[in-house]
């Protein structure tokens, strides 16, 4: 089939070349000159495990092409997927512009028929707007559908999260539009057997919003409980084994931390809750999600002066600013948030993070950049985590108690067993696990 991608960041890149690594010539497009130069290239504007070879060889093989002439990617295609940015405005209203934009482009190229499909995570109604926007500019007698075709791809496994989808979701009221669009994936669905759930516009934007914002609920859920275990000495970890064994409840998504980040669960749970409000509907649950969460970060430098007493003149090292591991996206990261608020408190920072160090550095210029997390250690009265990067949890915990200056660790992602730790002579403080000493000097 003829399909066209517009935009092409995260989701719309590994899209493009995930339909093109199944049969299909793909156009991708974007406005954004510069990406399409670095992609052309042979690179990837963002860290994404698969992504730039399968990029380079879908663009070898000739059935991925990219371009900058978004208007191009209706003629001639049998299903346009729209995956633009859906920023949020400051009062958690999304931000519709782009989507807007690329609708009107679209609308007055059609030529023939061709089903508009948003993929980006749009609040409910936004099909209709769109469909509102096209029918008002496309030229007389132009035949178009449009449908919803959410994604559920993760940050670091987008690849593996394409090709082996856990469900198809395709909304769009007209069964010509379906029938595509259920060819489109037809490989996919075949390999995997999974499920595809065929519904309307509305249901389909509101299982993306919906499955976001409960992912943000288990998050922040569990970050209370770790809360409540830090003031009784209970443990959070063991509790979310045993809660994660119900199959009611589920095992993932139930790691206490600092709080969630990344560019789409906050913004989604703001936005979910801005949208069910303009609907009639309150959504308290989702402000105190949302609150939880910023709180948390709070809690963790709360946690980080109970270790090294003031803030101010504290050498720390800080091992992540990822949002979280497996890629480079410091969009809303928690790790940046703390780095920024302890460096704002007089602290001295020497950062670490295995693939975000570059933007980070133009991000918060004050932030001294270590070669590795021993470097970063060097000296430090405590070593803060911030990104569950696994090679975190491999480090040599002998050496490491070699080059700092006071062995503390204060772990916002729980990465080691509190008494492999004690054992090496650290001082442990974790989320929502009892504190833990093999120094007997901590908190001195
Ligand atoms: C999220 C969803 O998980 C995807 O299903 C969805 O498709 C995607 O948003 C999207 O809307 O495009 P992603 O932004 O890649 O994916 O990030 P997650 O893996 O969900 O992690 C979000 C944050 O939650 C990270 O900061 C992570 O460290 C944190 N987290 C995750 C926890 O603190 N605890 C957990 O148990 C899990």
């Amino acid at each position: 089939m003829r399909l066209a991608v517009v935009g092409i960041g995260h989701v719309g890149l590994v899209h493009a070349a995930c339909m093109a690594s199944i049969g299909h010539d793909v156009l991708g497009v974007d406005e954004d000159a510069a990406k399409v130069e670095v992609i052309l290239a042979g690179s990837t504007p963002f860290v994404e495990p698969g992504v730039t070879e399968l990029v380079r060889a879908e663009l070898a093989s000739g059935r991925l092409q990219i371009s900058t002439q978004v208007a191009d990617a209706v003629r001639g295609r049998d299903i346009v997927f729209v995956c633009v940015g859906t920023p949020t405005r400051p009062t958690g209203e999304p931000d519709l512009s782009q989507v807007e934009r690329v609708a009107q482009t679209l609308a007055e190229a059609i030529d023939d028929y061709v089903v508009i499909t948003e993929k980006s995570t749009v609040p409910v109604g936004t099909g209709e707007a769109i469909r509102r926007v096209i029918e008002a500019r496309a030229p007389a007698g132009a035949e178009f559908d449009i449908a919803s075709n959410p994604e559920f791809l993760q940050e670091g496994t987008a690849v593996r999260d394409t090709l082996e989808p856990t469900r198809i979701v395709i909304g769009s009221t007209s069964e010509r539009a379906r029938a595509l669009l259920r060819d489109a994936y037809g490989p996919i669905i075949e390999q995997t057997g999974c499920p595809v759930i065929e519904t309307d516009i509305e249901t389909a934007e509101l299982v993306k919003h919906s499955s976001n914002a409960f992912l943000a609920t288990k998050i922040s859920f569990i970050n209370q409980v770790a809360e409540i275990c830090e003031q009784t000495g209970a443990d959070v970890e063991t509790i979310a084994y045993a809660m994660g064994l119900d199959p009611r409840i589920g095992s993932r998504f139930l790691s206490a931390g600092i709080g969630y980040g990344g560019e789409c669960l906050p913004k989604d749970v703001q936005a979910y809750r801005y949208t069910a409000e303009s609907y009639g509907v309150a959504f308290p649950l989702l402000h105190a999600v949302d609150q939880v969460n910023s709180e948390r970060r709070a809690r963790f430098l709360e946690r980080v002066q109970e270790a090294v007493g003031d803030l101010a003149g504290a050498r720390l090292a800080v091992w992540g600013l990822a949002f979280k591991a497996g890629t480079d996206d410091l969009r809303r990261s928690p790790a940046m948030d703390v780095a920024e608020r302890l460096l704002q408190a007089g602290a001295h920072v020497r950062a670490f993070d295995p693939a975000a160090m570059t933007d980070a550095a133009t991000l918060l210029p004050d932030l001294v950049m270590a070669i590795d997390p021993y470097d970063a250690a060097e000296g430090a009265d405590a070593v803060v985590i911030c990104t569950e990067w696994p090679e975190f949890a491999e480090v040599d915990l002998e050496r490491l108690r070699r080059v700092v200056s006071r062995p503390v660790i204060v772990d916002g992602r729980n990465l080691f067993e509190p008494a492999d730790v004690a054992a090496a002579g650290f001082s442990y403080l974790s989320m929502g696990r009892p504190t833990v000493s093999g120094w007997d000097d901590a908190t001195a």
